[in-house]
Order: structure tokens, then sequence, then C-alpha cells
């Protein structure tokens, strides 16, 4: 199998809208086609504060004012990863909107892997059914008449996945901008070695790809971006631009790893996200409540 699983057609130019969160500088997209109503969200955020518990939609409402204001069509509400940094949206957007929600389907081994670690009961299935769709390497899906695909691109986590839709492709979190390198590979089924192959794989795609990023940290106090291309990533990727060998990246990469801290909100975001981004059942008191798992992460 050629390792790009379908040709790219990159006169298919998606209209793009960006949303970016501040509080954790995640970047939510809608995806349009020039040619219909159709759309698609990719990587949605709901808003918490921790400290108070409180959770809000407020990113959410801008993406479902902008598609109810036009007009459009909501079909796929997609994840490129079960995030650990924020939660998604998805279900809450869905219930406005309709539309599928879809995420790689190695989810399974993440609600695996979390559902120990949070201790969920049986009722907790490990199977990915709390989704609409699972997609494996190569699997395709229309968005009105667009044509995406999802390429296994694991590293980051077992479950992540790029989407090319036409001459846009959403890289999730396994790369980031030439300036911030790649995301952090130490994850519970995270390896550094599989995310630099998946890299490469993304690189594959033709050089005037464009490429949006599910995260931007502003390196060096520049402004906020999101958006590149494969041919400034092979050029200057300060970890995996053309020319640094695998055992290069993976030492780097591992070295940095052991330096950062747990994402601040990695216990709410697992515990939801694994669950298709819904919030807890309410108890016999009729509220909802997180788990921390202590000594655990
Ligand atoms: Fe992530």
């Amino acid at each position: 199998m050629p390792s790009i699983p379908h040709p790219v057609d990159l006169s298919v130019k998606p209209d793009i809208t960006p949303f970016f969160d501040p509080a954790t500088n995640t970047v939510s997209y809608v995806v349009k086609d020039p040619n219909s109503p159709a759309c698609a969200v990719i990587d949605s955020v709901m808003d918490i504060d921790y400290a108070s518990g409180r959770v809000a939609p407020v990113s959410a409402d801008k993406i479902i004012r902008l598609i109810q204001s036009n007009g459009w069509r909501l079909e796929w509400l997609i994840e490129t990863h079960v995030h650990a940094d924020h939660l998604s949206a998805a279900p809450y957007i869905q219930s406005k909107l309709g539309g599928k929600i879809g995420i790689g389907v190695n989810i399974r081994i993440v609600q695996e892997t979390f559902g120990k670690i949070f201790n969920e009961g049986t009722e907790f299935q490990r199977d990915g059914s709390q989704f609409d769709r699972l997609f494996q390497d190569g699997d395709s899906y229309e968005i009105g008449g667009m044509t995406g695909f999802a390429m296994h691109t694991p590293g980051h986590t077992p479950a992540c996945m790029t989407h090319v839709i036409g001459d846009a492709a959403f890289v999730g979190d396994t790369l980031f901008m030439p300036d911030g390198g790649s995301a952090r590979a130490d994850f519970p089924g995270g390896d550094a070695r599989t995310l630099y192959r998946s890299i490469r794989r993304v690189l594959e795609l033709p050089d005037a790809m464009r490429l949006f990023m599910c995260h931007d940290y502003g390196p060096n106090g520049r402004d906020i971006r999101w958006e590149t291309t494969v041919a400034e990533q092979r050029a200057h990727n300060i970890h995996v631009r053309d020319g640094i060998t695998e055992d290069e990246f993976v030492a780097a990469r591992e070295a940095r790893d052991r330096t950062l801290e747990m994402p601040k909100l990695i216990i709410p975001s697992l515990q939801v996200n694994m669950n298709a981004g819904r919030l807890p059942t309410p108890d016999q008191s009729g509220r909802r409540f997180l788990k921390v798992p202590l000594n655990t992460l």
C-alpha cells in the first residue's frame, strides 16, 4: 500500500475558519465545502474552569453561531485524537446541529488504558461505541462534495489521525508550527519513534498542502499561528525537518519530554474525552463528578 492511502486533489480547497482558544492554546476548525452548505468541525473545545468545577460552552457557541448564521449543514465532528489538555465539545455541538462524531479506531486502546486508570466500571464500554464512526487508516468520508480521508499517525497517542480534505490536512498533535517542532510522546501509549515515522508520513503529502495545527504556544514570544505547509515543515521544522534522523529525533524528543509537566487539564480531559466528550453521568443527587486518581499519572 502506498504511504499516502489516496490520491490528493489540491484543486479542492475547503473554506476553513479557525477558532483559537487562549485558555488551552487549542485551534478548532470549521471546514466548509465551497460548493455546498456542508461542513465539518474539527477538535472543538468545551470550556472548563477546573478550580471552580464550572463547565461552559462559550467557545462551542461561537462555532454553532457561525454554522447557524450561514445556514450551513454540519456533517462531521472529528476528533484528531483523545485530547489531554481540553474537553471536547463534540456532543454539545452535535446536540444543537447534528452530525456524526468520529475518531481513530485505536480509541479502544486509549479507553482500555484510561478505563483502568480511572477505575471505570463495566458500564464504560471500551469498544469505541460512544462514537458514531471509528476511522481506520485510509478510511474516507464525504463533506458535501468533498472527500476527506484519515491517515493513522500515532506516536503522541495510539489513536491519532491526520485528516486530509482537499488541499488541507489537519495534523492534530503530530506536528506543531515549524518553530514549535512536535508534540510530546510520553503519555501512556505514546512513543517518540512511532511519532517520527508518522510525521515523516505526513510530510510525504505534496509540498503545497496546507497543514493546520491543533495547538500553538507562540514560541519565543511570536504571535499565535496555526497554518503552514508541508514544504515549510520539511525545510524549517526544528524537530523533524529533512535531514534529521529518526535516532536524533527520538533522543531530543525523549529528553524534552522528561522535562514536561502533566497538562493542567489532563485529568478532566481524558475522563471526558475517552467517553466521546460526554460529561460523567449524574449521581443520585443529580450532580456530575469527575475523579482525581491520586499518585497514578
Ligand atoms: Fe493532544
